[in-house]
């Protein structure tokens, strides 16, 4: 064994929160990585594995890496338990208690998934950044630690400088003070109101559960020998400068989904990289017959993600402005997205008959595709990280409206620093949302869509040979060959 062993390429255990944000992101790290040659164990929940091998072609597209598995464990949650919305609170404290614990358990009766001869045991574990236990067993077990931040670097650095913030007093915020300057970000002092931290942020009590865990898991992220961010430096690299003082092993490797398609280069074409989605929900592909029939840059493309839930009187908000913005509208509606219509969400008579006439909607879109399609011209957006990078790479502006998290900051990025689109945070009112749907898709248009098209030559020009996420990724790569003891 010892020979044949030395000659066996390293196992890399990837493991990201089980929502749809960062099981996307962390399969295409994986995929990446297949394609460098590594080893990977993809661990998964059992809810969002059964999803995948249902709904997408994860099994077939994967089965090509011989040194790929994936493995499926418990989130502690039921299989009826409703994360999104609310839900989704549920969803860290049940994989703290319960995750963590199975975790350790199968990486060592599973002697960390070695098969004899075969594959080594996991040589570096990549974990999601909020799961510091899969860090402790690293640690313990003197195996290499890389943590993967979903989130752009620009969320990341503010819940970092948490303890400053809470320091200068402008935490927790008062409703009245929303829009006072936030002063103790460094890189961000003139670019944030309190309204703009990430939403976390927004207790009345420190001791909030959801809070104390993001600050916690955040502020232990340095005891990682390197870390992940699915960014670029074109995009984030002020920011970039301040984490790097903190952790200067960082690599930059995104956009992740448009760095797949670079990777893939001759071996898929275009399409098959953006049809292998990993939707936690089918996708609804007769949308793209219906773009095909509208004309160019006319449709507004609107999904609010994967956890985001409305109340009825937001929905019709949102409907009567897109009715009365005139403009075409494709509109994912996911099931559990309506609060108190668990499993149904069903579409209230009159929104059905009017959409007709120059709307459509779906429960899930195959939003890669949509984005991509020559005749969406702008994305109202919640604004997950994932969401915005898709955008910015297919040159389509947004208007953002964040639910939570990470979306008040990048929507803040979004309209002030980049300039690619709208942040219409904290508000939901149809003349608002017809005003601005009417800016976004005519008053500005030419404006954005040109800073919008320069922003994805960017994009592109980093993932390309000799572009920064493209040399970054070989970087990680031979990090993770210089781990192996
Ligand atoms: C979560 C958080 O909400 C987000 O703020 C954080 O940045 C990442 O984790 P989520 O709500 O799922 O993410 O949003 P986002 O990051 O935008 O990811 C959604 C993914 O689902 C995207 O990759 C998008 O392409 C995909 N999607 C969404 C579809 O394929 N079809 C849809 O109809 C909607």
């Amino acid at each position: 064994m010892g020979s044949q062993k030395a000659n066996l390429p390293p196992h890399v255990l990837i493991f990201p929160l089980p929502i749809q944000g960062h099981v996307n992101s962390m399969l295409r790290l994986a995929e990446l990585l297949c394609l460098a040659g590594l080893d990977v164990t993809y661990i998964v929940s059992d809810f969002c594995h059964n999803r995948l091998l249902k709904h997408t072609n994860v099994s077939s597209r994967f089965a090509r890496y011989p040194g790929f598995s994936f493995q499926p464990i418990s989130d502690g949650l039921p299989d009826d338990h409703p994360r999104a919305g609310k839900g989704f609170v549920d969803i860290m404290p049940a994989i703290k208690m319960v995750t963590g614990p199975l975790f350790k358990r199968m990486m060592i009766e599973k002697s960390c998934f070695a098969s004899s001869g075969i594959r080594r045991p996991v040589t570096c574990i990549i974990a999601d950044g909020v799961l510091s236990f899969a860090g402790d067993f690293a640690e313990e077990n003197g195996i290499a630690l890389i943590y993967f931040r979903t989130v752009s670097a620009c969320s990341f650095w503010a819940c970092f400088c948490i303890p400053q913030v809470i320091e200068a007093g402008e935490i927790p915020l008062k409703g009245h003070g929303m829009d006072l300057a936030v002063k103790s970000v460094p890189g961000m002092e003139n670019i944030l109101r309190r309204r703009d931290l990430p939403g976390f942020y927004r207790v009345n009590d420190l001791d909030d559960t959801t809070f104390q865990i993001i600050k916690t898991e955040t502020q232990q992220t340095p005891r990682a020998q390197a870390v992940i961010l699915n960014t670029f430096e074109d995009l984030e690299g002020p920011i970039l400068s301040h984490i790097r003082k903190h952790m200067p092993r960082l690599y930059t490797i995104g956009p992740n989904h448009f760095h797949l398609t670079a990777r893939l280069g001759a071996k898929a074409t275009e399409t098959e990289t953006l049809i292998s989605s990993a939707s936690l929900w089918e996708e609804d592909r007769s949308c793209l017959d219906w773009l095909d029939s509208q004309p160019p840059k006319s449709v507004i493309y609107v999904s609010f993600g994967s956890i985001t839930v409305v109340r009825r009187e937001q929905l019709l908000e949102f409907w009567y402005g897109l009715v009365n913005s005139g403009q075409r509208f494709l509109w994912v509606v996911r099931p559990d997205s309506i609060m108190g219509e668990a499993g149904g969400g069903k579409i209230p008579a009159e929104l059905e008959t009017a959409t007709k006439a120059r709307g459509y909607m779906v429960g899930w879109a195959p939003q890669l595709e949509v984005l991509n399609h020559p005749s969406v011209g702008g994305f109202l957006t919640h604004g997950g990280w994932n969401s915005t990078l898709e955008s910015m790479a297919a040159g389509v502006p947004m208007l953002c409206w964040p639910y939570f998290a990470d979306q008040t900051i990048n929507s803040r990025f979004v309209s002030e620093i980049w300039k690619i689109g709208l942040d219409m945070k904290d508000t939901c009112d149809r003349v608002i949302i017809q005003k601005m749907v009417a800016e976004l898709m005519h008053v500005r248009k030419d404006e954005f869509l040109r800073r919008a098209d320069a922003m994805a030559k960017l994009a592109r020009k980093a993932v390309t040979q000799g572009g920064t996420s493209y040399d970054n990724l070989d970087s990680l790569v031979e990090f993770i060959k210089s781990t192996i003891i």
